[in-house]
Formats: structure tokens, C-alpha cells, sequence
């Protein structure tokens, strides 16, 4: 997820939330509940547009939330059909008003298009059709793909032909739905780097931006590629590429059900995904793992291990923490050399990679365009590809040469929790993996690490329980305008990943730092009263981390830091120096990282609560950056 919407730039991209439906239901209902569920996706507006069962096509579309849609349809119901498109619209190029939401009309009002994505030469286009006498009600970009293809269509009457004769016009990433009055019971999609997924029903079919739309239907579905065209109707789903070849998408089973993906009584999604960090874990391992430490992946079969000597992993935010500390682990398990770096800055460099390297992307959306494209240069260099992904037909994961899920269940709340945790862990066993496949690690440390891994959900459900207390520390916090977070080796990344929870939840100035770069210059921002989280290692540790972070505790506290230490339960040396001591139960060095993290985000979740803010949809951001 990254920065979108709030004026027309063009780099800002549209998060938007599709849904396409052919069969006997009312399609209305279907096309509402698949944009509820597609919500969390971030929005301005949305509307729908139905071909009705007297044969028009009926449309609706409202600026704000689904709600005002919803009221309105309530109130004046369209005439009933089976076949629709329904949008909700993060706004790029125009303000979020009722003219600029989507669907857009052509055709004389008888053709609906609904779009994600930005059409970069639509400028150019439209001085076209424009010039030709077209006209517009919109500012947007996607009205210029209706107008073509409402031209398109009655030129070939044809609205799987229309759309192949557009889509090579366009440029920029797009999906587009559309359907015609005149072909009832069709809807027509194209994707180019945007996301499209198929829901294969019986006596009807669905298209949504991601399964959520339309698991409350069908669990069977297909992963759309990259330019390609779907063309639906209740009894048939025919694919092709933008070239006019017939494609044979493959099939997936989806493994969650509609109600993991709904709040379930808890007050925000947030809250419900940190109280699902033990299941993710535990789902992220379930099969994989055996007691002797042996590790049973077979989607990795597909990689030539033997080939492997250099890991580099590319990510986004999180998702980027998560790499940085697993690999930590997996240095050390696999004893082949491993870095993480951000998939928009691997991307314009030019590293050095071949063969040998494992490019291991981790996405839990597995539709950031930074990572998708960074994935994409890795393969065009030659690199083995992996993704470690939590979502079922997504595009980075088909555009790997493996893919490893992590399981964890829909994340719908836009920051990211129970996925960090799943994330490090899908690392950890590849880690374990590789090391094994290299007679690296010793049977003695494998089946200790599967011990400890298989305790961490237990001691991770401990964790959540603390979040009472972290509650009240939040609310007495409200009013911080700025926190800093302290870690060590596995530290650093929970030290970065609480910080960012901070920035994006609650919109207060976070740093994470590396306990030992504070005298190089961090120090400096310590005055009385700032509140600092430290992550101490365990006094157990042989290495001697425990007591250099117990001396930064002591050097911060001498300057008037407030300290908040997570530290092992019963670990004397910080209680003199801390404020507060978060304790975690006793855990070997790289679990605990994933013990200290769970606090942090509840932290992030109550300061946002505290202050008022909308803990899912924070400002300015969407759940999936579909854009660079
Ligand atoms: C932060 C957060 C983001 C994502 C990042 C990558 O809470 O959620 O930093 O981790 O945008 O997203 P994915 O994992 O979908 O590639």
C-alpha cells in the first residue's frame, strides 16, 4: 500500500474496487455485497450499472461512501437485471464527484465501463475524439475508454471485439469492465497491470479485483494474466490475449471462507487481525514443518536449489521488515549470503544477477506495482523467482517461477499486521529450507528452531493478551507528537515496523532506529520526556546484545527519555531504567522479535483509536498500490 488519491496527479493511482456478475441472481445485490467487501480497498465513490431484464441499461453513481449508494438505490431501485459492473473509485484524474465516479457511459448511455488503473495517453485521446465531436461529462481518464469502446462497438457490434480493437490503443495500467444492452447477459474485462480475477460459479460467473468480491458465491476461481480479455456469461468464460489467442487461465481453490473476511464483532479489522497473528503463524507453518525440523514445500520444487548462492529479497514497507528479519535467520540457517533491498530501488539499479540468485519477492497483496516490476527485472536478468505472497490469484505470484503462501487469511484493515508475522515466517522456512537442501544446519538446531516455532503461536497469543495495558499506555500517549523505537540485530526491523504503524495509524513522527547507530547521531533528538520503545534481547542471549541495549537504555534515560523496554518476563537489569516493561515470554533469539512486534501494533492500533482516527483506512492510503 502507498500514497494515493487527493488531486488529479497522474502518479497517484485509483485502488479501486471492481465487480462484474452474469447469472440468475439480481445482480444488484451481488454487485453491492462484492463492493462492500472490496471496501477496504479505499474509495471515493462508487456506482453501478446494470443491463436490466426489459433489456436498458440502467446506471447509479454517487461521490462518497457506499452507504449514500446504497440509500439511493433503496430508495429508487434500478429495474432488476442479472448482468452488471459495479465500481467503487479512489480519485486520480478529476475531483471525487458524482460526474467522476464510475460507470462512465457511451454508446448513446446503451455501453457502462468502470475502470482501475490510469491511462497515461488519455490526454491524447481525448484531443482526438474531442476533434471528431465526441463529448465528455466527465474529467476522468477512464470516459475516454468508454468513448472508445462505445465507437469500437458499433463499429463491430461485436463487445469482446470492441474491447480487443481499444485495449491496444491505451497505455498506462487498466483493468476495464463493460457491458452493452444489446448484448445482455456479457460482461467483457481486460487487464494490463492492474488485477482482475475470475469466480467460476454454476449457471453463473463473477469478476472481482481480487476474490474477495465474490468468495460469499463460489471458491473456485482463475487467475486472469497480463493482457488479457475475459468475456463472461452465466454458462461460459472465454479468455484470449490482447492478440486475439484463446488462453486456458489456471484454476484455483479459494482457501478462506466469506466470513474471515468480515469484522466478526470486533471494532475495526485491525483489531480482529492482530488477534489473528497466532492462527496466521500457525496456518503460515501448518504441513510444513516437522518436528525433526525437515521442511516439506513442494511448491518449491520448482526452483533449482542446487543453483542457488546469493538471496535477494525484494519488498515494500512491511512487507520489506519482514524480509530484513527473516533474513537475519536465514543467513545464518542457510549460510548463503542474503540482502534485502526495497523492490523500487532494486529495480533502477543495476545489480548483479544471475542464475545463481534467488529472487525472493514478499507481497501480501501480490499486486505492488514496485515489487510486481522489480519481479519482472529480475526474471528479464536471468534471476530464479520466488514469491512469498498471501493472496491467491494475484499477479506477482503467477509472474514467479514459485510461489510460497503464506496463508494468513484476508488482511483487510490498509496497515499491515497478522501478514508481518506470516511474512517471517514464510522467510524462516525457507531459511530452514535452503539449509537443509545445503546440509547446512544441524539436525540439532532444526528440530529446536521447529520446537520454537511451533510454540510461537501460543507465546504470540500471550501477546495479544497485553492489549488492555497497551490500551491504557496509548490513551495516556494521545497527545505524543513523536516516538522513537530501539532495536538491536532482529530488533532493527520491529524497531522499523512499530514506527511505521505509528506513522501511518495514528499520523504521529515515528523513527526506528538501530540501538547502535544512536551515538552517531540520533541521540541528538533525545530530550526530556521523549517516549522511546526499546526492544531488549533476552538476558539468556549469549551473544552480548542484552547488556549494549540495557547501556542505550541507560544513556537515553540519563537525557530525560521516557522508556517503554519489551523485555523477556523477569529480566532484572532494565527495571531500574524503564517506565514501563512490556514482558514477553521466554523465546530463542529469533522468535522473539516476533513476540516484541505484536504490542507495537497494538500500540499503533489504540494511539489511533485514542486520537479518533479511522484505524482501517488511514488518510492518504489504499490496501494495494497498484501503481508505482
Ligand atoms: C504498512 C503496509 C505497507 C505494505 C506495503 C507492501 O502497514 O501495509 O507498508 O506492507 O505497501 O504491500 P504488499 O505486502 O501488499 O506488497
Amino acid at each position: 500500500m502507498r500514497l494515493v488519491s487527493e488531486g488529479p496527479s497522474p502518479r497517484l493511482n485509483a485502488m479501486c474496487g471492481i465487480v462484474g456478475y452474469v447469472g440468475q441472481r439480481s445482480s444488484s445485490e451481488v454487485l453491492m455485497s462484492g463492493l462492500a467487501r472490496l471496501e477496504y480497498r479505499g474509495y471515493d465513490s462508487a456506482g453501478v450499472a446494470i443491463v436490466s431484464d426489459s433489456g436498458s441499461l440502467v446506471s447509479h453513481k454517487r461521490a462518497g461512501k457506499l452507504g449514500v449508494l446504497a440509500e439511493d438505490l433503496a430508495n429508487s431501485p434500478l429495474e432488476s437485471g442479472s448482468t452488471g459492473i459495479a465500481h467503487t473509485r479512489w480519485a486520480t484524474h478529476g475531483a471525487p464527484t458524482d460526474a467522476n465516479a464510475h460507470p462512465h457511459l457511451a454508446d448513446d448511455g446503451k455501453l457502462a465501463l468502470i475502470h482501475n488503473g490510469i491511462i497515461e495517453n488519455f490526454h491524447e485521446l481525448k484531443e482526438q475524439l474531442v476533434a471528431s465531436g465526441e463529448t465528455f461529462s466527465s474529467d476522468t481518464d477512464s470516459e475516454v475508454a468508454a468513448v472508445l469502446l462505445g465507437i469500437a462497438y458499433r463499429e463491430s457490434r461485436d463487445l469482446t471485439q470492441a474491447m480487443v480493437n481499444v485495449v491496444g490503443r491505451l497505455e498506462g495500467a487498466f483493468t476495464l469492465l463493460i457491458v452493452h444492452e444489446d448484448a445482455p447477459g456479457v460482461v467483457v474485462g481486460a487487464r494490463r497491470n492492474s488485477p482482475l480475477v475470475i469466480g467460476v460459479g454454476e449457471g453463473e460467473n463473477f469478476l472481482g479485483s481480487d476474490v474477495a468480491a465474490f468468495v460469499a458465491y463460489t471458491h473456485k476461481a482463475l487467475a486472469l494474466g497480463q493482457d488479457q480479455i475475459v468475456t463472461i456469461t452465466k454458462d461460459s468464460i472465454d479468455v484470449m490475449s490482447f492478440e486475439g489467442e484463446v488462453v486456458h487461465p489456471p484454476e484455483f481453490t479459494i482457501d478462506w471462507d466469506a466470513s474471515a473476511a468480515d469484522k466478526g464483532g470486533w471494532s475495526s479489522f485491525m483489531a480482529k487481525e492482530i488477534s489473528e497473528e497466532p492462527e496466521a503463524v500457525a496456518n503460515t507453518l501448518r504441513g510444513r514443518l516437522s518436528p525433526e525440523g525437515e521442511v516439506t514445500i513442494p511448491e518449491l520444487d520448482s526452483l533449482d536449489v542446487s543453483l542457488i548462492d546469493r538471496v535477494i529479497f525484494i519488498a515494500c514497507g512491511t512487507a520489506a521488515y519482514a524480509a530484513m528479519l527473516g533474513a537475519y535467520a536465514m543467513e545464518k540457517w542457510s549460510g548463503i549470503p542474503v540482502t534485502v533491498e526495497l523492490s523500487h530501488e532494486f529495480r533502477y539499479r543495476d545489480p548483479v544477477v544471475g542464475a545463481g540468485t534467488l529472487v525472493v519477492s514478499v507481497s501480501q497483496s501480490g499486486e505492488t506495482m514496485d515489487t510486481l516490476m522489480a519481479v519482472r527485472y529480475a526474471n528479464e536478468l536471468g534471476a530464479q523467482t520466488l514469491a512469498i505472497c498471501n493472496t491467491q490469484g494475484a499477479t506477482i505470484p503467477r509472474e514467479s517461477d514459485a510461489t510460497l503462501y503464506t496463508h494468513a487469511g484476508p488482511e483487510v484493515a490498509v496497515a499491515s499486521t497478522k501478514a508481518f508475522l506470516s511474512q517471517t515466517i514464510a522467510v524462516y522456512l525457507l531459511g530452514l529450507y535452503l539449509g537443509g537442501h545445503r546440509g547446512f544446519v544441524s539436525a540439532e538446531l532444526a528440530a529446536q528452531t521447529a520446537q520454537d516455532l511451533h510454540n510461537l503461536p501460543g507465546q504470540i497469543q500471550e501477546m495479544v493478551s497485553t492489549g488492555p495495558r497497551i490500551k491504557e499506555l496509548a490513551g495516556w500517549m494521545a497527545d505524543t507528537r513523536s516516538v522513537l523505537y530501539l532495536g538491536r540485530h532482529v530488533g532493527y526491523p520491529v524497531a522499523l515496523e512499530g514506527a511505521l504503524k505509528l506513522k501511518e495509524l495514528a499520523y504521529i513522527h515515528a523513527e526506528g532506529f538501530a540501538a547502535g547507530e544512536l551515538k552517531h547521531g540520533p541521540i541528538a533528538l533525545i530530550e526530556p520526556g521523549q517516549i522511546v520503545f526499546v526492544m531488549v534481547p533476552s538476558p539468556r542471549d549469549p551473544s552480548s546484545l542484552h547488556n549494549k541495549v540495557v547501556s542505550n537504555i541507560q544513556e537515553i534515560r540519563a537525557r530525560g527519555a521516557r522508556v517503554i523496554a519489551i523485555a523477556e518476563k523477569g529480566d532484572a537489569a532494565v527495571l531500574p531504567y524503564a517506565d514501563e516493561v512490556i514482558a514477553i515470554p521466554p523465546a530463542s533469539p529469533f522468535m522473539e522479535p516476533l513476540l516484541s512486534v505484536v504490542p507495537l501494533h497494538i500500540f499503533g492500533m489504540e494511539l489511533a483509536a485514542a486520537k479518533g482516527l479511522d484505524i482501517d483506512q488511514p488518510r492518504n492510503l489504499a490496501k494495494s498500490v497498484t501503481v508505482e
